[in-house]
């Protein structure tokens, strides 16, 4: 099977330029940036909250676009929806709703508002514009992909339908529309288990996340069908480093995401999506911990944890950093990009997200 050629980039990053439920909005004037004694003393509570990860020198940079952004918001009847992964000005200062991308998911079809800003990748945006076709979904920059969603294609799904026929098709959320559109269904780190096993049949494929494939394969007695898909963050991370952690500090606690590999897996005492990570953390309060996951999120956990302490194996995703605050505020005074679904896939890519969703406990 190949993998990641640009042809499958170009698939996961291109829709019609059909309009369906978008208005014409008119360009806002670009609001002034300064950071006054006045504004400064506004914003002194919020910054309170997020000294502890974002150096002063950076705050009057920030809190000028922050409060730009807030206003912008009421404006335009504009929700944020932000990715564990997005950098704390972001996730704590403009994010209305946070979370991982099944919280993401399930929030997108509740939202009550005319426009939904993405800050996240674009899979993300586009399963917000198939759960609301209605609304007018910005992402602040086109071009924040996903390795995963780069991997497999709508043409892929439709061999392997035709090497294993009759097998249920599960598709992991970083995927693009024409991909989930070819699905059973659709899954996310939070949900893979109980996705795999809603058929109750004894195979199943599970694509493309190859290690979230095989962390899941451990977990239930379906046989796993994978794909060579891989995260490029998580996919960097090895046993050896952990385990040197663990040999410098034996009472540290490592807690891994389970798009890592599975012997990285295996040196941690828990392994969940981002937001089962939050959880543990909130509920474990360990003294000391490993987030073996994206950077951000251990920026995001620490201002609401200040008393664990948090050891950074630093791992960025350059596409969830596409997003800063000045593309943000760009996207709400142009209402740029503008995320669009082709029609001739959107109902069934939606229908792939809904059963996902709609999964009785
Ligand atoms: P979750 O937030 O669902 O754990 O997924 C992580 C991820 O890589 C999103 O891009
Ligand atoms: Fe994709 Fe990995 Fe970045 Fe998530 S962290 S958006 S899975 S490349």
């Amino acid at each position: 099977m190949a993998y990641g050629s640009e042809i499958r980039t170009d698939e996961a990053r291109t829709s019609s330029p059909v309009n369906a439920g978008s208005r014409a909005w008119k360009p806002l004037d670009m609001p002034e940036l300064e950071y006054t004694p006045g504004l400064a003393r506004e914003m002194a509570p919020l910054y309170e909250k997020v000294k502890h990860v974002i150096p002063s020198i950076e705050w009057p940079f920030f809190a000028p676009y922050i409060h730009a952004i807030n206003r912008l918001k009421k404006e335009r009847n504009a929700v944020i929806l932000a990715h564990n992964y997005q950098t704390p000005e972001i996730f704590h200062c403009v994010g209305d709703i946070v979370g991982d991308s099944l919280q993401l998911a399930k929030e997108a079809a509740r939202v009550d508002a005319d426009v939904i800003v993405q800050c996240g990748v674009h899979f993300m945006a586009e399963t917000s514009k198939l759960l609301n076709p209605e609304k007018t979904i910005l992402i602040p920059d086109n071009r924040a992909g996903c390795s995963l969603a780069d991997s497999i294609t709508a043409a892929d799904i439709r061999l392997l339908r035709q090497q294993y026929p009759g097998v249920p098709v599960v598709t992991y959320v970083n995927t693009s529309a024409a991909v989930k559109a070819e699905s059973d269904i659709c899954c996310t780190s939070s949900n893979a288990v109980k996705v795999v096993e809603s058929f109750g049949v004894d195979r199943v494929m599970c694509l493309p996340d190859e290690y979230l494939a095989q962390n899941i394969a451990r977990q239930t007695d379906v046989k796993i069908i994978t794909w060579k898909g891989h995260c490029e963050v998580h996919e960097r991370f090895t046993p050896e480093e952990l385990m040197q952690y663990r040999k410098d500090d034996p009472g540290i606690v490592i807690i891994a995401h389970p798009e890592c590999p599975p012997d990285v897996v295996d040196v941690a005492d828990f392994s969940g999506s981002t937001a089962a990570m939050i959880d543990w953390v909130k509920t474990k309060k360990p003294r000391r911990v490993v987030m073996v996951t994206e950077c951000s999120m251990s920026d995001n956990v620490a201002v609401e944890n200040p008393d664990v302490e948090f050891v950074r194996p630093c791992n960025l995703c350059p596409h969830m950093k596409r997003i800063s605050l000045k593309n943000i505020l760009e996207s709400l005074v142009y209402m740029r990009e503008e995320v669009h679904v082709d029609p001739a896939i959107a109902g069934r890519a939606r229908q792939a997200v809904e059963r996902m969703i709609n999964l009785k406990n």
